[in-house]
């Protein structure tokens, strides 16, 4: 990463080692807040209608009002990555609270910030060989909220990179499949592609993979007992950052990167990468 970029803050553009939130920050004293995270493709943010919608609902959820519209949020991305001389962008919007001195009160002005980073590396190999992962219990809260407490995702990642993993399958209570500590899972099961529909968070790529699938395979969205991993053909997780990654194992079941993945993982590389969602989208942006 460069020495220092430019942050959005509160309605200003200022250098992220001169950023300023109070030490009173809900966000800080109490991880009240929310996020929301997608990327660019040849400069132009990756559905972004959809991160905003979210990014709303998520805000709504834990009662922050966000005053900006689409259109001044789109124009903040474009100056930010215009100072950082970015042409591709992992774009991290956030939302807190703002400041209370008792941490309690949630009636202030909110704070507001927009950051655009250089897009994580990801070896190759996990797109070739596919990655490993993990499962572990977990008690949803709140699922589709993206809020910016990531405690029992970080706890577990850690798990994960003990056991050589490279991401946490969280499973429920009731043994069902939930999704990857921050990635959504999918797996092939006889020619079908089936993939968890509650309980958590609705990632902006999957939303896209089960539109890319659905002219292909036949779709399940449907509760999956973790005692079917053994019954996969195949697997895969996805999320704006990582896209489609084949998955070659799931605690002790070895799992072969299959064809119907690979023809996902094609579908999706050509509609990013030669703009068809843009072409599909040029409708106009509201305002
Ligand atoms: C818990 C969780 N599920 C799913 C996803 C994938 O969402 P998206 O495809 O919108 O990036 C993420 C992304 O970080 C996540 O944190």
């Amino acid at each position: 990463m460069q020495n220092s970029f430019i942050a959005y803050v509160d309605d200003e553009y200022v250098s992220e080692d001169k950023a300023k939130i109070s030490v009173f920050d809900l966000g800080l004293t109490r991880g009240y807040g929310i996020f929301d995270f997608f990327r660019t493709y040849q400069g132009f943010p990756f559905y972004f209608e959809d991160h905003y919608d979210r990014l709303v609902r998520s805000a709504t959820m834990l009662h922050l009002k966000l005053s900006i519209t689409p259109f001044e949020l789109k124009t903040i991305i474009n100056n930010l990555m215009k100072k950082n001389k970015q042409k591709e962008a992992a774009v991290k919007i956030i939302l807190t609270a703002g400041k209370s001195i008792h941490g309690l009160e949630l009636n202030q002005k909110p704070t507001f910030i927009v950051l655009t980073l250089p897009l994580p590396f990801y070896s190759p190999e996990y797109f070739s060989s596919g990655v490993k992962l993990i499962s572990k219990i977990h008690k949803p809260y709140l699922p589709t909220c993206k809020t910016l407490n990531y405690i029992p995702a970080l706890l577990a990642m850690q798990d994960a990179k003990e056991k050589n993993a490279f991401e946490v399958l969280f499973i429920d209570e009731d043994q069902n499949i939930l999704e990857g500590a921050t990635s959504n899972f999918f797996a092939f099961k006889n020619d079908k592609l089936i993939t968890p529909n509650e309980n958590i968070m609705l990632g902006i790529t999957r939303k896209v993979i089960l539109k890319l699938a659905e002219k292909e395979f036949e779709i399940e969205k449907r509760a999956i007992k973790k005692a079917e991993i053994k019954t996969f053909d195949e697997a895969f997780i996805s999320a704006s950052n990582k896209e489609i990654m084949p998955v070659y194992q799931i605690d002790d079941t070895l799992l072969k990167i299959g064809p119907n993945t690979k023809k996902i993982m094609h579908l999706f590389k050509e509609y990013t990468q030669k703009l068809l969602w843009l072409k599909e989208n040029s409708g106009v942006l509201r305002s």
